[in-house]
């Protein structure tokens, strides 16, 4: 659990919203009165931003599957070194676009690495933190690309087949349905903007009083 401060993921496969939500929420949060950070994985340090340009870059296509694994970790234990545990531990609330549990999804459920050694990663990258509460965007496959190929913008990993992004789907539900630390929120994206955005509220209100 953060420390001192509040500790916010966002995950989700493609095209379901997470950074138009992030927004909303950190105005509203700020609105508030509350000192928020904003950060997004793979980057968000000078350093993370570099590693993201390698490991998400569609020249990289010849990047194998262990060195994405590492680089994802490098890039974490740089953010959660340079800015997520100091945050925390100034009371501050944290909102990331991806952080721990990107990893167990996309390389330790989806490309095999397992779901175990991923964790033990993800202890040394975020100094054993988790989120107090992780709000999964849930979209179907097809309409999440649709987004994605709408917005534009598409990176290495977008440009893998359905199959891919219905492994991702599914994995999600699957952990979001074990979480054990309850800290997990499913939400249906394809739901409005705004009605999104009062559910994801009301969800983090809980955990500010
Ligand atoms: P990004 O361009 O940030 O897009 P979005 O979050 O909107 O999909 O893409 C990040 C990509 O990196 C995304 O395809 C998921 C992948 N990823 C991993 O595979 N493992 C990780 O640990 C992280 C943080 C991201």
């Amino acid at each position: 659990m953060a420390d001192k401060g509040l500790l916010i993921t966002f995950e989700g496969g493609e095209g379901g919203g997470k950074t138009t939500q992030i927004v909303r929420l950190r105005d509203k949060l700020t609105k508030a009165g509350h000192d928020v950070v904003v950060l997004r994985e793979p980057g968000g340090t000078v350093i993370s931003e570099q590693i993201r340009e390698v490991v998400l870059s569609a020249k990289n296509a010849g990047i194998a599957y262990t060195t994405e694994v590492l680089l994802f970790q490098a890039a974490r234990a740089q953010i959660y070194r340079e800015i997520v545990l100091p945050s925390l531990k100034a009371g501050k609330i944290v909102l990331i676009d991806r952080s721990r549990d990107s990893s167990v999804v996309y390389q330790g459920m989806v490309r095999g690495f397992g779901k175990d050694l991923i964790e033990q990663l993800n202890e040394i990258s975020t100094k054993n933190t988790y989120p107090d509460l992780t709000i999964l965007l849930d979209i179907s496959v097809e309409e999440g690309l649709q987004r994605r190929a709408d917005s534009g913008t598409s990176n290495r990993l977008d440009m893998e087949d359905t199959d891919f992004h219905q492994k991702v789907r599914d994995a999600y539900l699957q952990l979001a349905k074990e979480d054990s630390a309850h800290r997990w929120v499913v939400i249906d994206a394809n739901k409005s903007i705004d009605e999104v955005d009062e559910e994801i509220w009301t969800k983090v209100s809980v955990k500010l009083n």
